[in-house]
This record gives C-alpha cells, sequence and structure tokens, in this order.
C-alpha cells in the first residue's frame, strides 16, 4: 500500500469544479486511492460523466450542480454529502476561473464575477466545511488552490493574480486557529504530466493525469488539518 492509500483510502472528498481539469483529475485519483468522491461543479453534466464512471469502476461518487458563489448551496451540498457518503475527510476548493488584462481594462462585471467565484467561493468551502469537519471529531483536511500567480506579480493577469493572491494568504490565515498540514500533499503525487488548463476546446484534450500533476509542481496549496 502506497503512502498515498494510506493516508486517503476509506476517506471522503469533497471537491468543487471537479467536472473537468484540476478538479476533476483530484478525483479521478482520490477514487483510485480509494476514496468516495463527492463531485460539485456549475456543470453538472461534467461532473455526473466523472461521478458515473468512478461508480462503474467499482468506487463510489456522487455528482451535485452547485455554484460556489451561494454559501446557500454549498451548505446544502456538504450536508448531503455528510448524510449520503460519511464524514469528509478532505474538501477541496477548487474551482476557480481565469481572467486576462490590465486591471484598467477589465470590465467591471468581470471583475466581480473573478471574485466571487475564486475568493468567495473559497471562503463558502471553508465556512461549509470546516465546522462540519470540528463537529464529526475525525481527522480531516482543507485545501484551498491557490496558484503559482499567487505570488507572483503578473500584469496583463491582474484579476486572476488578486485573487490568487488572496486565496494564498487568507489560507495562511487559518493557520491560526487551525493546524497547518506538514510536507507534501501526497493526492496527487504519483500523477505524471504538465498541468495544462482546459479552456474551451483544449481543456477537452488534457488527460486527467496531467492536471492533477499541476498541483505538485505548479499550484501552491495551504493545507490545514482540522484533526490530526
Ligand atoms: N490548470 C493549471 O495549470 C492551474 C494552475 C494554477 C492554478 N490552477 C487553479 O486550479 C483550479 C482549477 O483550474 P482548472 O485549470 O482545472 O480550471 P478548469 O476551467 O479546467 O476547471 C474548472 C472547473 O470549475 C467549474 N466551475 C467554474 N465556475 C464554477 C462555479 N461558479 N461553481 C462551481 N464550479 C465552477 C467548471 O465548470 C470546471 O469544471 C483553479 O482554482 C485554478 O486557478 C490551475
Amino acid at each position: 500500500m502506497s503512502e498515498a492509500q494510506k493516508r486517503f483510502a476509506g476517506g471522503v472528498l469533497a471537491v468543487t469544479g471537479g467536472g473537468s481539469g484540476v478538479g476533476e483529475g483530484l478525483a479521478r485519483h482520490a477514487a483510485s486511492l480509494g476514496m468516495a468522491v463527492a463531485i460539485a461543479d456549475i456543470d453538472l453534466d461534467a461532473a455526473t460523466t466523472v461521478a458515473d464512471e468512478l461508480v462503474r469502476a467499482g468506487g463510489k461518487a456522487l455528482a451535485r450542480k452547485m455554484d460556489v458563489r451561494d454559501l446557500g448551496a454549498m451548505e446544502a451540498f456538504a450536508d448531503e454529502v455528510y448524510a449520503e457518503l460519511g464524514p469528509v475527510t478532505l474538501a477541496i476548493n477548487n474551482a476557480g476561473i481565469e481572467q486576462f488584462g490590465y486591471v484598467w481594462d477589465v470590465p467591471e462585471d468581470n471583475w466581480h464575477r473573478l471574485m466571487n467565484i475564486n475568493v468567495t467561493g473559497v471562503f463558502n468551502g471553508v465556512k461549509a466545511f470546516v465546522p462540519r469537519m470540528q463537529r464529526a471529531g475525525v481527522p480531516a483536511r482543507i485545501w484551498n488552490l491557490s496558484s503559482m500567480g499567487g505570488v507572483s506579480v503578473g500584469p496583463r493577469q491582474a484579476p486572476y493574480i488578486v485573487s490568487q493572491g488572496s486565496v494564498h494568504v487568507g489560507s495562511r490565515g487559518g493557520r491560526g486557529r487551525l493546524r497547518p498540514g506538514r510536507g507534501r500533499g501526497l493526492l496527487s503525487a504519483d500523477a505524471p504530466g504538465d498541468g495544462r488548463r482546459r479552456h474551451g476546446d483544449a481543456r477537452r484534450a488534457a488527460p486527467y493525469a496531467q492536471c492533477a500533476a499541476a498541483h505538485d509542481r505548479r499550484l501552491r496549496r495551504e493545507r490545514l488539518i482540522v484533526h490530526a
């Protein structure tokens, strides 16, 4: 049994934006380690396709339509996951979008949409899952996906950089109350690839394993362990 299996097998993953890209890769990889997987995505067809495949392969999975901008929907998703799959041992706030452009060129609506998904969406996930993890009393982790963009300066990627920096710094702030995880995250450790993003049609072409691999090489995660 691999170190990753020892750590994650038998647990429950709840992942946002798990219908495609990095989230899909994480969902599939978690299932391969023996986790039950709950996928929330604004694109229900994509989430259902992934969940159905995992079930056909002998795993436990469910898919729900959910917009991370909606706290009520996030809470309802969390309740359903706990009721149907058991205590969540890993929640990943993965759903996020990208927006290019200098700050002064970005349409106001686009700015708010990106902040609402990338920042408020993570806030909603933390707010919904951390108290439930604390109440459940079993070891649990929450990961908020940021990006190298969250710790770098990219003038033509301004909204994205601001949002990912917020997630990065905000997650670090949570460490005062939650115990920080130690060492490398193991969930995606053995997935090879280059982590290409799946924008438009091109997104569909990227194998999930490649996206999962992006976590090790290019993504910044904050791991906060609620119960050690
Ligand atoms: N792919 C990379 O190289 C890379 C690099 C750094 C950071 N990231 C981060 O990883 C995360 C995922 O990126 P990706 O490349 O897989 O993106 P993606 O566009 O391939 O997938 C994002 C998923 O989130 C879903 N989604 C979008 N808006 C949503 C909403 N409001 N509510 C619920 N679901 C929603 C989409 O339907 C999609 O399934 C993002 O937070 C991104 O910033 C990715």
